[in-house]
């Protein structure tokens, strides 16, 4: 894999995926967040609605001391979701990943249409301090659209405090919202502490292994 397990997917996956127009994802209210989840693909580089606090609970039991607000990245937020993927790809593989191509990567979702969705974290005082996205791949065995997790990261310093509940439960509900199907991801074998935030917060092994045929090798 070229790139984190999340993203590596994804962005293959990009490449058959129905642009948003495409349908099947429509605006719904998220009711934890309030109206700060649009459909993935509608709205890119808007300003959300009204941004709304949400306390993390790790594992369900103990809340999360600090606050976070989540919320639909903007384009002004490009410089810091490039940043966060490049150490993404690095921690999540061991990657040094081209910072152009990265940026080509994140700036699509800002596209018409828009490739991908962001949403970022972020702390009082200390601005935005995680980062997720979303593709979308419509499914002719159950028609729909899965969302897949592209990437997902979070500031040493945020981590372990249970954010990443929160960003998944995000996700989860804005997808649900839109009314589609399941939520998806796959994440490097070596990648244990991924492995484990996300069985916590649900996930299970799904029965399909990846294969890729890289250009220039047929
Ligand atoms: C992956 C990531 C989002 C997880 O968020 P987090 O806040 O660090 O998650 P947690 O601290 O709850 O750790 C998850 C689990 O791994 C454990 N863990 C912590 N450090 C670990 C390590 N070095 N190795 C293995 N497991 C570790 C935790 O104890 C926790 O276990 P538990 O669920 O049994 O309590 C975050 O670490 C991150 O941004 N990593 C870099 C980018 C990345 O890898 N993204 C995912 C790409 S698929």
């Amino acid at each position: 894999m070229t790139r984190n397990a999340c993203q590596t997917s994804c962005v293959a996956l990009n490449r058959r995926l129905q642009p948003a127009a495409a349908g099947g994802i429509i605006a719904s209210r998220c009711t934890c967040f309030g109206w700060g989840v649009a459909p993935p693909f509608a709205g890119a580089g808007r300003r959300p609605g009204p941004d709304a606090t949400c306390l993390g609970q790790k594992g369900g039991n103990e809340p999360v001391a600090s606050a976070y607000t989540i919320r639909r990245a903007l384009r002004s937020d490009v410089d810091v979701l490039v940043a966060f993927t490049l150490q993404e790809a690095y921690e999540a593989e061991g990657t040094n990943k081209d910072e152009a191509a990265v940026r080509r990567g994140v700036e699509g979702a800002f596209a018409d249409p828009p490739l991908a969705a962001y949403w970022v974290a972020e702390a009082a005082e200390k601005g935005v301090v995680a980062s997720t996205s979303v593709v979308t791949e419509w499914s002719d065995f159950n028609g729909g659209h899965y969302w897949w997790v592209q990437s997902l990261f979070i500031v040493p310093e945020h981590r372990g405090g249970g954010l990443v509940e929160l960003l998944i439960g995000h996700l989860a509900r804005a997808r649900s919202a839109a009314g589609a199907l399941d939520l998806r991801l796959y994440a490097h074998s070596s990648n244990e502490r991924a492995l484990r935030a996300y069985r916590r917060c649900g996930f299970t092994i799904a029965p399909y292994v990846i294969m890729r045929l890289p250009p220039g090798q047929r």
